[in-house]
């Protein structure tokens, strides 16, 4: 009986993100009739909502994650032959932002622990043409972001955080977003909170940079200027998701703390600093292998089990990256620790309307397929662990 309602409910697991509260706020915009920037007050009430929750003075609406990044970028006016240094295990997203600016992307290390951009990696590829560094917070774990800025602020370079996976994580009580020079966020659809599908947003405290983006996402005359705009639709499902964001993040790290308890030795858990307070967009895991964890995956997946991979190679490695290797100052570096998490990582579910019982399911129902998987599977090993 359990198993068949963890079915259900994994069948519907997206249509249980949305409640009462979205719908009728999409009802009210829309009997209004008022749905865009220009006639109605609902984004700017989601950008002023969303600044205060992150405790930044400005934000700003956009329609998607990557739209955030581009907009940075151009704000921060990285042009032709200037750097961006972001790491090589990542979303594709965050080096096409680079070369829509015309941008050099560099490429760098994560951390093992963590799956966040190495300091030491970031400091070894510093050079006089280094204009900003892309942080990534990767699944809702905060990137040692302390340190980077210090860095940064070392050798005057701007800091971009993308907190894609990481809406309301914290690192001595600052949230996110608002300590480098500016916060990009996605409410993609699978994002800790949404706004209906797509949508992103800008913060920061510099009111230049704010100024810069501002001007850059509605159409005018004297600029070189993007459709990045928020419509009403959006900012009121966005103006909802948020005020449920902490309850949200409390269901998430209580979800993360079952699996902490009791997953099973072959997974390898996630290394948490317990400084900082994690969100857990997902839950990573690791492997000894790829052939076990593509293995695993593929016979969860066939029983619905809604466990991944991430990203199958460093971004390096992408067709996309490697047609343009003129705009990457190192396209064939070799990438340890980004290798090994593209080759072992094995994404766990963890949304929010989970209970304890499903999740005691689905780590029963990950023993069994790793028990059914050949002996022979453990004798091949791609890379020994770090
Ligand atoms: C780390 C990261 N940055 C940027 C993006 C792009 O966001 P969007 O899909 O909203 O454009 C994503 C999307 O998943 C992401 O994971």
């Amino acid at each position: 009986m359990e198993e068949i309602k963890l079915q259900e409910f994994l069948n519907n697991i997206y249509r249980n993100r949305i409640g009462k509260k979205e719908i009728k706020a999409v009802e009210r915009v829309l009997k209004k009739g008022r749905l865009s920037y220009y006639t109605s007050q609902e984004v700017k009430k989601f950008e002023q909502n969303f600044a205060e929750y992150l405790g930044c003075k400005y934000a700003i609406a956009v329609t998607s994650g990557t739209a955030a990044l581009h907009m940075s970028l151009n704000a921060l006016e990285i042009g032709h032959k200037d750097e961006v240094i972001i790491p090589a295990f990542t979303h594709i997203a965050v080096p096409l932002s680079i070369l829509y600016q015309g941008g050099m992307i560099t490429f760098a290390d994560i951390n093992p622990y963590d799956y966040s951009i190495n300091v030491e990696e970031i400091e070894n590829k510093i050079t006089e043409s280094t204009k900003a560094i892309i942080v990534v917070h990767s699944f809702g774990q905060p990137a040692e972001i302390t340190r980077i800025k210090k860095l940064a602020k070392k050798h005057g370079i701007k800091v971009i955080e993308d907190c894609s996976h990481s809406h309301g994580a914290e690192i001595s009580g600052k949230k996110v977003g608002s300590i480098g020079d500016v916060g990009c966020f996605s409410f993609q659809e699978s994002k800790i909170m949404t706004t209906g599908g797509e949508g992103g947003m800008i913060v920061t405290n510099d009111q230049e940079i704010a100024k810069k983006c501002r001007e850059r996402i509605y159409l005018g005359e004297d600029l070189l200027t993007y459709g990045y705009r928020m419509d009403s639709i959006r900012a009121a499902i966005g103006n909802a998701q948020l005020e449920k964001l902490d309850q949200i993040i409390k269901k998430r790290r209580e979800i993360a703390d079952v699996y902490a308890r009791n997953l099973p030795g072959f997974l390898d858990k996630p290394k948490v600093n317990k400084t900082v307070k994690c969100v857990f967009n997902t839950y990573p895991c690791q492997v000894v292998n790829k052939k076990v964890r593509d293995r695993l995956i593929s016979g969860l997946q066939k029983k619905k089990i809604p466990v991944e991979a991430y990203i199958d190679k460093p971004l390096n490695k992408f067709k996309v990256i490697q047609k343009r290797t003129d705009f990457v100052t190192n396209s064939s570096e070799k990438f340890k620790n980004s290798e090994i998490a593209c080759n072992r990582v094995v994404l766990l579910p963890v949304f929010p309307s989970l209970n304890r019982n499903q999740i005691e399911i689905l780590i029963k129902r990950i023993k069994e397929e790793f028990s059914s998987l050949p002996r022979e599977y453990f004798h091949f090993s791609q890379c020994t662990l770090p």
